[in-house]
């Protein structure tokens, strides 16, 4: 931003002209050319830019120079077209005014360039959605097809616009584009048939050839080489920078955006190829019996292949080309034509399909384009129309092309320099006129409907009889004589000035922007613009559907005898409605300036610009625009916009609008030559005023916005809180009253507790003195006594049986009888138990004792024992007093054997085991040799020191004797029985018996014995290696042996 404003006050360069001091013509080059050498090529006056053509592509358009323009302000930011176009933008979108963009300047100038920018700037910052960018897509795609069949190089410029454009693009509230429509205007189609040296026909017949397939060229029977065509002056094509096969593409690329189906396209390519190959169509003269000159096809080829392409029998095309109907009364006579007769008809109808085709594609895009809801719409139009051209001969078509240009001058002059002074003076604001040119006067000349050029132009072609250009040329001498805008030789020669430079046959007129010399040679023609009935009806008798519809008239049930408007009167029409359309919006002007003839990047001509820069009228632009003011509204619209930049006006202003404007502005300071009060309008002098003005209103409307913001918060806030606070209540009051209630029941049930107590102790005071003192005991005991009688008795009714497996008990019916109970149980069981012992025989009760004894020692710590549960003691095993054998070891036993068996002694040296017979009596055990019967052993019990065993179900066992004994020093018995239980049993017993003292039992996995050769430690280890008989025992080394136990 700082550095725009710097540049706009850049004395060298300063980027709005309204700053430039001192004001001259040589300033005004001098500064676009220095602004033009720093690359800058926008300048502004006011609101105006100009436009200096680079011919080289500058680093200007990219997409963040489109964000750095949009929404900016336009004098905050360098010149660009970008501003203008974003200021006609939102103008549009936010103040609600239609608007216009009129590019004008010369041919070559950039006007179609600038108007690309526009539009493609408006696409750009308009909202974007999938069906809003289908329509700008479609909106920029119309370019490259019109340009295509519409732009053809000149000498002036390489792509110069052959028709005048204008579109209307149409927005909806939002500002989002819609659609649009594109206007045409008169295409200058004797290009078609000719072209000077070093131009070319339209850019389409080149990129076709050039950019077609070959099966595509074979289709519409075209050859690739553009030196076969006579309407292409049969040279080659080369245009240094178009690449002309890549625009084919892209034409057909656009086409398919906008809408154009493959078979549109294939016919309006073969109506393009018929176009060109017309011209190959040759005639020659030949002569008919009649002796009369008539012309004929010399090469029938090209029309056969016409005829092809259109559907069309090639004998109707042939004689619509060499000859002619003409009516005479009631009678139709057909005349042959000459050759040159022939060819005329044959560039008419060339001119006529191409120049309809031309129309049919703006209508066709039209269709694409257009709108289609019914919704409100504002509009941007785009005026991009063929710049004022001077040629070195120059004819109708300049004419036409000059007369627009001079109207859109005139409406710029209108607008920005006479209009503005008016108002002023209509307003009532002191104002010193500024002198301009008024070209009204040229306009006039051309177009007055009785003595215009083109009204006279008209007349001569209605006119019955002689009727050639010089008959036109000499009714316009007459006419124009003294006109100061118009010359010829005549009324040169009435003035007596001699000037080489203007030819017969030709006119000259002083232009705004120029003098220029027209040949009157093919004025008439052009402007009738005939088609030999014949060769329209011959189009419309073909059978392609595009070219008959272009030839409506050709049916030959409405033919008509009415003569169509004429070329000049239908372009005159067209302009004056362009002009009032163009007036009913709000322009915005871009001038283009063309810097040098030779189409160089960046050269700058002065004295062309200079040429420009006066018939532009720029100077006197300047001029109207410093001593005038920038910017203007009526009262109300100004006030309504701006009312909150004041306390006073702001929110309502009850007065009227002029003084509520004069007391808005008041209050902002602003100097007072700034401001001027119209009688209607007020007056702005500077842009920077008003950008002033607009950026305080921004802050305002911010401000005003924060406020809103401020108090829907607070207002949302407050809502939510007092929502919040009557929640709060209610829940607190439902909580009190539920605490409330609570403590209520709690008190009311203590009250009724206190109050039964209270009289519960007033009755008792009260009753106390009916009752006996201890009458309640006396109940108590009594019950009681009577309750424990009754247990009783029923329990010795109901005794049990006597049985001692039997341990059932009756319940005790009530709870302090359950202790008495349970000791009663008890008693009975024992009573019951000892009754059973007292009537068991000595014999049973001894094995019962032992087994109990058993049951102590061995329970739960061996797994034999359950086993021997089974076994019976049987004490005696051997059969001693049976068995003679034994008489011996019966005689030492005699009445105190306790037990007799026969066990295995382990050998202590080895392990092994050999049978022995053992005797227990009361006071001795014995061990005998089974063989001899003998005993071998006597130990007296006293010596036994105790008995080791093992964990396992084995037979094993140790037994310790003291070293006192009598044969201590034999060491300790290791024995395995058969009967272990009832053997260690027995011992217990009989020690106890005879000694008092209990057997000392080790049941142990590892304990040590006593051998006369020393200690020896023994392991017992379960293994399946011990066998079925009982235990393995082996030697480990000398004082080691392992038991191996199952
Ligand atoms: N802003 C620009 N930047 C770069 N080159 C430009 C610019 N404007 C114009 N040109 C160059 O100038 C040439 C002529 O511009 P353009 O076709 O817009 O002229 P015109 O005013 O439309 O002429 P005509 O009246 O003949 O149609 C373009 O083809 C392009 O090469
Ligand atoms: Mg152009």
């Amino acid at each position: 931003m700082e550095g725009a404003s710097s540049s706009l006050l850049d004395a060298e360069a300063v980027a709005d002209l309204v700053l430039l001091d001192p004001l001259t013509e040589e300033s005004l080059v001098q500064t676009l050319r220095e602004r033009f050498r720093r690359r800058d090529i926008y300048t502004y006056i006011g609101n105006v830019v100009i436009s200096v053509n680079p011919y080289t592509s500058l680093p200007i358009y990219t997409p963040e120079k489109v964000e750095e323009y949009r929404n900016c302000s336009f004098f905050a930011v360098k010149p660009h077209i970008y501003a203008i176009a974003d200021d006609a933008y939102r103008s549009l979108r936010d103040r609600d005014r239609d608007q216009c963009i009129l590019i004008t300047g010369e041919s070559g100038a950039g006007k179609t360039e600038a108007s690309k920018l526009v539009m493609s700037y408006v696409a750009a910052v308009s909202s974007k959605g999938e069906e809003v960018n289908k329509v700008k897509e479609q909106l920029l795609q119309s370019n490259p097809v019109l340009e295509a069949f519409g732009n053809a190089k000149t000498v002036r410029n390489d792509n110069s616009s052959r028709f005048g454009k204008y579109m209307d693009i149409e927005f909806d509230f939002k500002g989002e584009p819609l659609g649009g429509v594109i206007s045409n205007y008169l295409l200058e189609k004797s290009r078609i048939v000719r072209h000077v040296k070093g131009e070319r026909n339209f850019h389409i017949f080149y990129q076709l050839l050039a950019g077609a397939s070959p099966q595509l060229l074979q289709q519409l029977k075209l050859r690739q080489d553009c030196g076969h065509y006579g309407y292409l002056n049969r040279e080659g094509s080369n245009l240094p920078g178009m690449d002309d096969a890549a625009n084919f593409h892209a034409m057909q690329d656009a086409m398919r955006v906008i809408g154009f189906s493959p078979a549109e396209v294939t016919e309006l390519l073969q109506v393009t190829a018929v176009v060109l190959k017309l011209g190959n169509v040759q005639l020659s003269s030949s002569f008919q019996a009649s002796g009369m000159e008539a012309c004929s096809i010399t090469e029938p080829r090209e029309l056969r292949e016409i005829c092809e392409l259109i559907g069309l029998e090639p004998g109707t095309l042939e004689r619509a080309l060499c000859s002619r109907t003409v009516k005479a009364r009631d009678e139709t006579v057909l005349t042959t034509l000459t050759v040159p007769q022939g060819y005329y008809g044959r560039d008419a109808l060339a001119k006529n399909i191409y120049s309809r085709l031309f129309n049919w594609l703006v209508n066709r895009i039209n269709a694409s384009i257009q709108v289609k809801s019914d919704k409100q719409r504002k509009v941007m139009g785009v005026l991009d129309i063929y710049g004022f051209e001077i040629f070195q001969d120059n004819s109708f078509e300049q004419f036409i092309i000059n007369y627009c240009n001079e109207k859109l001058q005139q409406i710029f002059i209108l607008m920005t320099l006479k209009e503005e002074q008016e108002e002023y003076v209509r307003e009532g604001i002191q104002w010193t006129p500024v002198e301009f040119f008024d070209n009204s006067i040229i306009c006039n000349l051309i177009e007055n409907s009785t003595t215009g050029i083109l009204a006279m132009l008209d007349e001569e072609c209605l006119r019955p009889g002689v009727v050639n250009e010089d008959t036109f040329l000499t009714k316009l001498n007459q006419l124009l004589a003294t006109h100061k805008h118009y010359e010829s030789k005549e009324t040169q020669n009435a003035r007596r000035v001699t000037d080489a430079s203007l030819p017969p046959r030709c006119f000259r007129i002083h232009h705004y922007a120029g003098k220029v010399t027209y040949n009157v040679t093919g004025f008439i023609e052009k402007n009738n613009d005939l088609l030999f009935r014949d060769l329209s009806q011959a189009m419309w008798a073909a059978r392609h559907a595009l070219l008959r519809s272009l030839f409506p008239e050709g049916d030959p049930q409405k033919v008509s005898l009415k003569l169509p408007p004429t070329a000049g009167s239908q372009f005159k029409s067209s302009v004056a409605m362009l002009m009032r359309n163009l007036y009913s919006k709000n322009p915005n002007y871009i001038r283009c300036i063309k810097p040098n003839d030779a189409k160089s990047a960046m050269v700058f001509t002065p004295e062309l610009v200079l040429a420009q820069v006066r018939y532009l009228g720029l100077l006197e632009n300047v001029r109207v625009r410093r001593a005038g003011y920038a910017f203007r509204q009526p009262y109300g619209p100004f006030l309504q916009r701006y009312k909150m930049l004041n306390a006073r006006t702001w929110p309502r202003w009850h007065g009227g609008d002029r003084q509520g404007t004069e007391v808005l502005l008041a209050g902002l300071a602003f100097p007072a030559e700034e401001l001027a009060f119209g009688h209607t309008k007020i007056f702005i002098r500077s842009p920077r005023t008003l950008f002033d003005l607009e950026r305080r209103r921004q802050e305002r409307v911010a401000q005003l916005a924060t406020l809103i913001q401020k108090m829907f918060r607070g207002w949302r806030c407050r809502t939510q809180y007092q929502l919040m606070r009557k929640s709060q209540i209610l829940i607190s009051a439902w909580f009190r009253g539920h605490r409330q209630k609570n403590r209520y029941k709690q008190m009311k049930r203590s009250v009724l507790i206190l109050q039964a107590y209270a009289r519960g102790w007033k009755a008792r005071r009260t009753y106390r003195k009916y009752f006996r003192s201890n009458a309640s005991t006396c109940l108590a005991n009594f019950i009681y006594r009577r309750l424990v009688q009754r247990y009783l008795v029923g329990l010795a009714k109901n005794l049990p049986p006597l049985s001692v497996t039997d341990r059932t008990w009756p319940p005790a019916p009530y709870r302090f009888l359950s202790d008495a109970n349970q000791e009663l149980k008890n008693i009975f069981y024992h009573w019951k138990c000892k009754k059973y012992r007292d009537q068991l025989p000595a014999a049973r009760r001894a094995q019962l004792q032992a087994r109990l004894c058993a049951s102590e020692l061995f329970k739960d710590k061996k797994t034999l024992y359950p086993k021997s549960l089974q076994q019976p003691f049987r004490g005696e095993y051997l059969g001693l007093k049976q068995n003679p054998k034994y008489q011996k070891l019966h005689a030492v036993a005699k009445d105190k054997l306790v037990m007799a068996d026969t066990v295995r002694k382990v050998n202590r040296a080895n392990g092994k085991t050999v049978p022995r017979l053992l005797l227990l009596t009361t006071e001795h055990l014995v061990l005998a040799d089974p063989k001899a019967a003998q005993p071998k052993t006597v130990l007296s019990l006293s010596d036994i020191r105790g008995v080791s065993v093992t964990r396992f179900s084995d037979g094993f066992l140790a037994l310790h004797l003291k070293e006192v004994s009598t044969v201590g020093a034999k060491g300790d018995f290791l024995l395995v029985s058969d009967h272990l239980i009832e053997l260690v049993t027995r011992l217990h017993q009989t020690l106890e018996a005879t000694t008092g003292q209990a057997l000392p039992l080790h049941i142990t996995d590892r304990f040590s014995t006593r051998f006369p050769k020393g200690d020896v430690s023994i392991t017992v280890v379960e293994s399946p290696k011990a066998g079925i008989n009982g235990p393995v025992c082996k030697k480990k080394g000398s004082n080691k042996m392992e038991v191996l136990v199952h």
